[in-house]
Parts: C-alpha cells; structure tokens; sequence
C-alpha cells in the first residue's frame, strides 16, 4: 500500500533529502506477553504490581498486544510512510536472568520484527535498554552496583551477534535520567527506590554500561550506527540574576552534563561532583571509567517534551526525596508559561530549538536524533469511528517548525521520530494518558488512525510542512 497523501499544494518548510522521518516505541509500554516464551519479569513488572505506584493498578501485561500483532503494527506504519522505527528490546525476553545464555524464542520475536521492518522498506533503530532490567538483576543492587553495568555489556553482546548484520542504529540507552533519578532518587519509576547517592551510583553505571555496549556493538557490527538517547533538559532561568544563574547550572550538572560529559568528554563535571559533595564523594568511578563511558559515538539523540524554568531556591523546604542530587534547598521549579498537555506538560517548541542550537555549539560534528516527540491528550473514537486530535496536530507542527529552524541555523538533526506510534502503559500513569498517533481500544485492541496520523502521513510524503 502507498502512504496516505492528499498530495500537497505548497510545501514551504522542506526537510532534507533523506531526512529519517520515524516514529518510537518502547518494549513494556506496547508488546504485553509480560509471562510468554520465557520472559521473566523486570522492574516494572514488580513495580506496576506494587500497590499505589502505577495510576489504576495498571501493568503492562497485555498492553498494546504488540508482541501478537507486530505485522498489524508494521502495516500500519507502512501506510504512514515512515522510513524509520525505533522500538526497544526487552532484556528480560531475550536473557530473562540478565545473565547466562540467551531464549531462543526472545532472539526471534526480534529477529522477525527487524525483518519484517526492513521487507517494509522501514529502518529498524533499536534500543537496548528503555527501563526494563531484568528483577533478578535489581535483587543483586540494580543499577547502583558496577556488575549491572557489564551485565549490560554482555546482553549487549548477545543482540549485536542476533541482529548486528540488520540493525541500522542501534541506541544503547533511553533516558538514563530517567531511569537512575526517577527510578533510584524519588521513586516515581521502578524500582522505586529514593536515595540521591544511589541515584548518582546509577547514573555512573549507566555511562560504564553505555561505553561497554558500545563497544560490544562496535566490534560486531562494525557497520551500524550507534547512538544513545537522552532527555536533555532545555534549562531557563527566570532572570540572568546570579542566583537564578546558579540554579539553572546546578540542573544542567545533574540534568544534562552528568551524562554529556562522560560520554563525550571522558570526565565529569567538576561542579556536579562539588554540588553533590553532600550526598557522595563519587568513589564508585574507578580508573579508567572515563575512557570506557567515553568511546566514540556516531550521534545523539534527544527526547523533547517541554522546557525546565528554574529560580534560586524560595524558602520554602524542597521535598526530601528528589531526583535533583545536590540542587536541593538552591533550586526552584517554575511552571512554564502557555497552553498544557493532558500530561499537565506545557507546550513550548522554542525550548527544543534552544537545545538543538546549544547541542550544535557544544558537541560540533555530532549529528542529532530527535528521537522522541509527542503529546499526551485526551484523545477518543466519536460515533464515526474518528479520532480528532486537532491539539496533538499543532504541536508536533510547531516543533517540527522548531526542527526546522534549528536546521536552517545550523544544527545537524537528521531524523524526528515521533513518540509514540501507538497509544500505550505511560508508565506510572498507566493507561490514563494516550500519546499515540494511533488510537487503542484496549478492550478489543482495535487500531485506529487518529487525525495527526494522517497529518503525518502527508508531511512524511511531502518531506515537509505546509504554511
Ligand atoms: C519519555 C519516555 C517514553 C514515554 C515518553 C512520554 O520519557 O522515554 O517511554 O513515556 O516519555
């Protein structure tokens, strides 16, 4: 089948030839069959079950189904047009321990995934790790312990010898941010745990386990791109007051550079390590970390969702357990301005054009993925069967006009991948919140095409977007 365009009139923001116009996915948010073919739980299996952490009692069980109706979501995707999916892969399918040899049955659920894309003309960009460790590994310490970090570099192993011949790009982690801040610092992400040092532990982990994967991927796919997510945060000051200054740095360490620096640079920031003095004196980083966490990548990618507006701390106490090591008691959060999603996120393109702008100044030379926008809101079939998300429309047009305009000054971006192509377990809001361009019933796991994945479907087909 064709991509679904009502070919265009004019077309006055055109992206580049080849640009890679995607859309994302992660493995516990859509493929449920949390107990088949071997596959033991994670993380957030443990967590979901855990009462009061996931909004309804919601798991990822069933989920999409994605992992029974993967050719439907191919299809789907085909007819959109898109020239690139990136879908993660879950460690505890593929080596359900996260040790030992690999099931079989794991390795072929992807194998078949990776050759279906690529029969569809569709570039498979998988990523290794999107939050689901294997449980076996949190009971033995989790990310805040080293061995998890070369238990990674053997899964990492494993899948570059099953699909190292096929992938395209492979990206070692999602939002390591995320999972060691939210998941080990306020408990907001499985494992739940709330400990700002084991917090910091597990950042430097996951850099160790990033270097290590990468050159177990580099080593065997020798070919294929390679690349790590992260969701940089684009941080405003509410003045140029040196107070407020203050703020806005001490969230760019613990935010941004905890990661960039390493991985980039093979050090670590000197004022994150002041700033944390506190909580850690950062002996977990041995000799020769630095040169393991910064091996050579061949891009980045980026997660955008909304800006962070900080202010030098307020009286008022900072809450105890929060994902913002050695910004406690200095910094305050503002909300941002404007129109909000039905994440309660505000909605600001600029804030994606700032981080483009800065990532083309500070990292020259590497190309960018924007390999995560969307919106949440609160989307549902009308007696018709349609699903009209006019609001989703307009913000994936305004930070698609961002990307463009980061483009146009300069920054390298070539790809936008759009989260998420399916409506799926928002982890600790469960099934309350719809990111998808596609719509699921969960009931009866009908897909249907909202507007916006028509919308789409056109600026893919036309390479750009309308006036
Ligand atoms: C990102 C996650 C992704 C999804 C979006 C909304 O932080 O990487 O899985 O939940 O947020």
């Amino acid at each position: 089948m064709t991509a679904l365009d009502a070919r265009p009139a004019t077309t006055t923001l055109r992206f580049p030839t080849g640009f890679r116009w995607g859309t994302a996915t992660a493995a516990y948010q859509i493929e449920g069959a949390a107990s088949e073919d071997g596959r033991t739980p994670s993380i957030w299996d443990t967590f979901s079950r855990t009462p009061g952490k996931v909004r309804n009692g919601d798991t990822g069980d069933v989920a999409a189904d994605h992992y029974h109706r993967m050719s439907e979501d191919i299809g789907l995707m085909r007819r959109l047009g898109v020239t690139d999916y990136r879908f993660s892969i879950a460690w505890p399918r593929v080596q359900p321990t996260g040790r030992g040899p690999a099931v079989q049955k794991g390795l072929d659920f992807y194998r078949r995934l990776v050759d279906e894309l690529l029969e569809a003309g569709i570039r498979p960009v998988a990523t290794l790790y999107h939050w689901d460790l294997p449980q076996e590994l949190e009971d033995a310490g989790g990310w805040p312990e080293r061995d998890t970090a070369y238990r990674f570099g053997e899964y990492a192993a494993i899948m570059a010898e099953a699909l190292g011949d096929r992938v395209a790009t492979w990206t070692t982690l999602n939002e390591p941010w995320c999972a060691a801040f939210l998941g080990y610092g306020n408990g907001e992400h499985a494992p739940g745990r709330t400990s700002a040092l084991a917090s910091l532990r597990a950042a430097h982990h996951f850099n160790l386990a990033h270097g290590l994967a990468v050159g177990q991927l580099r080593g065997t796919a020798p070919a294929a791109e390679i690349s790590l997510t992260l969701n940089l945060h684009a941080v405003r000051p509410r003045s140029n007051a040196p107070e407020d200054l203050d703020a806005a740095r001490r969230i760019d360490a613990v935010g941004n550079r905890v990661f960039l620096d390493p991985v980039f640079h093979g050090r670590l920031p000197e004022d994150l390590i002041h700033d944390t003095a506190p909580v850690t004196d950062w002996s977990f980083v041995l000799d020769g970390d630095l040169d393991i966490t910064a091996a050579p990548i061949d891009s980045l990618g980026i997660n955008y969702y909304s800006p962070t507006v900080v202010a030098a701390a307020s009286p008022s106490p900072s809450p105890s357990s929060s994902p913002w090591a050695g910004a406690e008691g200095h910094v305050s959060f503002l909300p941002a301005p404007g129109p909000r999603t039905a994440m309660n996120w505000p909605v600001d393109a600029e804030g994606l054009y700032e981080l483009l702008v800065r990532l083309r100044d500070d990292l020259p030379g590497v190309p960018l993925l924007i390999t995560e926008n969307g919106a949440a809101y609160d989307d549902y079939a009308d007696p018709s069967g349609a699903v009209k998300d006019p609001e989703r429309v307009e913000y994936l047009h305004a930070h698609l006009t961002a990307v463009h305009r980061a483009l146009a000054d300069g920054a390298d971006v070539r790809g936008y991948f759009l989260w998420s192509l399916l409506d799926n377990f928002e982890w600790a809001y469960g099934y309350s919140k719809r990111f998808g361009i596609v719509h699921v019933d969960f009931a009866t796991q009908r897909r249907t095409l909202k507007d916006s994945a028509r919308w789409y479907a056109d600026i893919i087909a036309r390479g750009g977007l309308p006036a």
